[in-house]
């Protein structure tokens, strides 16, 4: 599966729900996570994250380990989002900004 990682956390951007063939990615406060069980590799919504925050769980870089049990088990309970909407509004001030699990929002 492909599992969405840190620098999601506080921007938000959603690009990425617009292109998933299977409508995988959930909802949540200042983040947003792929449902492993339903996404099916396809890679389309990799490239459109403008944070960088999409890999393939075969490519995770180090330290994003974590993110794939979250990713599972915040789809389970968020809900399901298929269309972009606005970034959270300080989305390019905390673009980059190094390890933000502290501020995720449940
Ligand atoms: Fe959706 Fe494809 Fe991304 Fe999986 S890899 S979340 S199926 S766009
Ligand atoms: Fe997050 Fe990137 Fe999607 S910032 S909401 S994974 S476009």
């Amino acid at each position: 599966a492909f599992i969405v990682t840190d620098n999601c956390i506080r921007c938000k951007y959603t690009d990425c729900v617009e292109v998933c063939p299977v409508d995988c990615f959930y909802e949540g406060p200042n983040f947003l996570a792929i449902n492993p069980d339903e996404c099916i590799d396809c890679a389309l919504c990799e490239p459109e994250c403008p944070a960088g925050a999409i890999f393939s769980e075969d490519e995770l870089p180090d330290g994003q380990e974590v993110f794939v049990e979250l990713n599972q088990e915040l789809s389970l309970i968020w809900p399901n989002i298929t269309e972009q909407k606005d970034a959270l509004p300080d989305a390019a001030e905390w673009d980059g900004v190094e390890d933000k699990l502290e501020h995720l929002e449940r």
